[in-house]
């Protein structure tokens, strides 16, 4: 229960886990301009073994095009394109954040396949996308509900740790990620979404 806490309060901005690892920090601001607005939760990252998992249950086909809302430093994306050879676009409101996807997506030699777009993840138009992948809080997945009702018949929402409330999911799993060492929540979703009766 604990360490379920204090992932909700990490990607909350709040003090249970380590500062130093999940709230802005100090080299954060020297590098970077200010986000357009107050990102709506901080920065923390899917382990890379929950990536997998999230890639596998997304049923990625050639082609298709993924979305991550608030992608921080791509490393879901650049993990998909690797696979899939699929087209992608990342979104994060903080250019800090798209700074580091940049730099990771150049390392990775993907930059053919993901791209990157600095902006309000609740601004946008979801239509054309097969896949979106999320890993926010509760509260900002319910508000995207509006958005993600306006995917195309067959699209699939794969979410990390919180699921989409009123929202009935296909299918969910627990990761026990030896990266961390906590399990972790998976959730599967497919347009058109199905609200709990
Ligand atoms: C918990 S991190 C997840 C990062 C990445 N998707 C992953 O799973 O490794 C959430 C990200 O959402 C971004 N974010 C928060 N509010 C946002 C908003 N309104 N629009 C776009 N991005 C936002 C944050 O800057 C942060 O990078």
């Amino acid at each position: 229960m604990f360490q379920i806490l204090s992932r909700v309060a990490a990607v909350a901005g709040l003090v249970v886990v380590p500062l130093a690892l999940f709230s802005g920090t100090a080299e954060e601001t020297k590098k970077s301009s200010a986000p357009a607005r107050t990102p709506d939760c901080v920065y923390v990252g899917t382990p890379h073994d929950v990536i997998d998992e999230m890639v596998e249950q997304a049923a990625i086909k050639k082609g298709d095009l993924v979305y991550d809302l608030g992608c921080g430093d791509a490393r879901i994306l650049i993990a998909a394109a690797k696979r899939h050879g699929c087209r992608c676009v990342g979104y994060d409101i903080n250019p800090v954040r798209i700074e580091e996807a940049t730099e990771r997506i150049k390392k990775n030699n993907v930059a053919e396949f993901v791209k990157l777009e600095q902006e309000d993840i609740f601004t946008l138009d979801l239509k054309d996308a097969d896949v979106i992948m999320l890993y926010l809080l509760p509260k900002m997945n319910e508000k995207l509900i509006p958005q993600l009702e306006k995917l195309k018949p067959g699209a699939r929402i794969v979410t990390h740790d919180y699921s989409i409330k009123g929202i009935v999911h296909e299918k969910t799993l627990s990761v026990p990620s030896l990266e961390d060492g906590v399990n972790h929540e998976i959730y599967v979703y497919k347009a058109p979404l199905k609200k709990e009766s």
